[in-house]
């Protein structure tokens, strides 16, 4: 199976995925900072997670989803692409799964309004020198220019991305880095030595 054939069959589906540019942006990182163990939050059917672990046979990638026909899909697409011994497909809500694993990298690509949520849960799971990343920090724009939606749940969302932006900003807890022209905005985050 080609990524490029997972790709299309994802966009078909309606499946959200990774835009180019945060995917790249994510895989380079990845390399640059020789990381090995991923943890990722949102799987939806592994177009990310197979991308990861592409990279280097000794990357390891847990991954959690929550709706079972993605998930299914994600077994499927893991399996004809040959990578079950490097990703471990979590089926579950995020919020219940806990891990005593420590990772290199934490990628957190599922519900956003729950950033915050998931950055306490998960710091446990965070190596000392690990980095966690957050996408979809500008939500299409929104993040910016709120005025742009009149939807009074986009307004909300969009509501709780920036005040997770200004939490973390503020945290005297971590060093963070904004990404705003990458994707759909990169938020990268590390505890301060
Ligand atoms: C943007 S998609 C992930 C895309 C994937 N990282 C990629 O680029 O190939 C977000 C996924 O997170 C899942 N999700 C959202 N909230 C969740 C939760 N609380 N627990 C588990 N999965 C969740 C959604 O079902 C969805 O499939």
């Amino acid at each position: 199976m080609k990524i490029e054939d997972l790709k299309k069959d994802a966009e078909k589906d309606h499946i959200p995925i990774m835009l180019d540019g945060g995917l790249q942006f994510l895989l380079d990182f990845i390399q640059k900072h020789e990381i090995k163990e991923i943890l990722e939050l949102g799987t939806a059917v592994g177009y990310s997670a197979i991308n990861m672990a592409l990279l280097d046979p000794l990357i390891s990638v847990d991954t959690i989803e929550k709706d079972k026909e993605r998930y299914l899909k994600a077994c499927e697409n893991v399996k004809r692409a040959g990578l079950e011994k490097q990703i471990r497909l979590i089926f579950d809500q995020i919020e219940r799964v806990e891990l005593t694993k420590c990772y290199d990298l934490i990628f957190v690509d599922a519900a956003k309004a729950q950033y915050r949520r998931y950055l306490e849960h998960f710091l446990k799971n965070l190596k000392g020198d690990g980095y966690m990343i957050f996408d979809n920090m500008n939500f299409h724009g929104l993040v910016k220019d709120p005025s742009l939606t009149h939807n009074r749940n986009t307004k909300m969302l969009v509501k709780k991305i920036a005040s997770f932006q200004h939490y973390v900003q503020e945290d005297e807890r971590f060093d963070i880095m904004m990404k705003e022209d990458i994707g759909d905005g990169i938020l990268i985050l590390r505890r301060k030595k």
